[in-house]
């Protein structure tokens, strides 16, 4: 079965928030459109209840599932995560976009635990450029994206969030990055969640130039029609996506995707907070699956292109 919503659009994908917790502070950081700050000392969800809300998902239809944050590895018990949620049946894909300023130590053992690819945030090269943005060291970050090749996460995509007057130059240094690494290269363009108009204003670049120099240079291009109709260029030696959301009905109109926050709600757009649909005290009541899936179809019920430009 799929839960489809009253746009016609599938639900597929569950991107998890397994903590608010984050030990860089990027200036562009979305929190996952969260509203509370990545510091916030609430009480996360526990493993078993992650799993089971993931297990939910997958008998309703959901077959990929992406762990994200605040930082995933700042939990010490990520591997049980992904261990519980690897070996549900049905579940075609599961992943993790992480800072990787951690994950050099526990690439290996994740993979092992049933993790089988990984986002890792990685604006720039140079390395002031990334201290002022994030905070972080970039060496560990460059140890990270080493260490998963390594283990074997395939493929590893490098998440580079394009900013004007920051990093806007350095897509070439980072195509032959992702190119010597075997990684690739994802440009994403800034959503204006989270961060104050000012910065947007300011920050913001449609990635229009950057698209074009790939269509160019591409032997194909793909369109994802089950990911937001990303394209995907590619290149005779690396392979680029393009994934710009802002304003693009497009994107909306091909969304599959549901959200838990790290509090345990459902949310139904990364942009919206009005509409969240509350599962993990339900749980801790004592719901049962039935009264649970009741939750999910209801958080599907509420989903809607939030640009609907088409
Ligand atoms: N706009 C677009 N992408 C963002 N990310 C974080 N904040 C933003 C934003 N404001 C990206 C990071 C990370 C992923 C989870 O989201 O690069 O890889
Ligand atoms: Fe936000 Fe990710 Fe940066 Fe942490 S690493 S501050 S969660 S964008």
């Amino acid at each position: 079965m799929t839960l489809i919503d009253k746009y016609g659009r599938p639900l597929l994908n569950l991107r998890i928030a397994v903590t608010p917790r984050c030990n860089l502070r990027c200036d562009y950081c979305h929190r996952e459109g969260e509203e509370c700050s990545l510091n916030k000392a609430t009480e996360e969800m526990t493993v078993e209840e992650i799993v089971r809300i993931a297990r939910i998902a997958v008998e309703l239809g959901i077959n990929r599932i992406k762990l994200t944050g605040g930082e995933p590895l700042m939990r010490k018990d990520l591997c049980e995560v992904v261990k519980g949620i690897a070996a549900i049946p049905g579940l075609k894909d599961l992943s993790m976009t992480t800072n990787g300023s951690m994950l050099a130590a526990r690439a290996q053992e994740l993979f092992a635990c049933g993790l089988r690819r990984v986002n890792i945030s990685l604006p720039t090269l140079n390395s002031e450029v990334y201290r002022k943005l994030t905070e972080g060291q970039i060496e560990r970050v460059l140890d990270g994206v080493k260490a998963a090749v390594k283990a074997g996460f395939q493929p590893v995509k490098l998440n580079m969030v394009v900013l004007n007057g920051v990093n806007v130059d350095d897509v070439h240094d980072m195509m032959d990055f992702a190119r010597q690494t075997g990684t690739i290269l994802q440009l994403i363009e800034l959503d204006p969640v989270n961060i104050d108009d000012a910065y947007f204003s300011v920050y913001h670049n449609f990635l229009d130039k950057h698209e074009e120099m790939l269509r160019q240079k591409a032997v194909k291009v793909e369109t994802r029609r089950f990911m937001n109709n990303r394209h995907i260029y590619y290149l005779p030696d690396v392979t680029v996506e393009v994934v710009h959301p802002t304003e693009n009905g497009e994107f909306c109109a091909h969304c599959t995707r549901l959200r838990v926050t790290s509090d345990g709600k459902l949310k139904t757009c990364l942009m919206r907070n009005d509409n969240l649909v509350d599962i993990l005290t339900p749980m801790r009541r004592g719901a049962s699956d039935e009264e649970l899936k009741e939750l999910f179809v209801r958080a599907n019920q509420l989903r809607e292109p939030y640009n609907k430009t088409l």
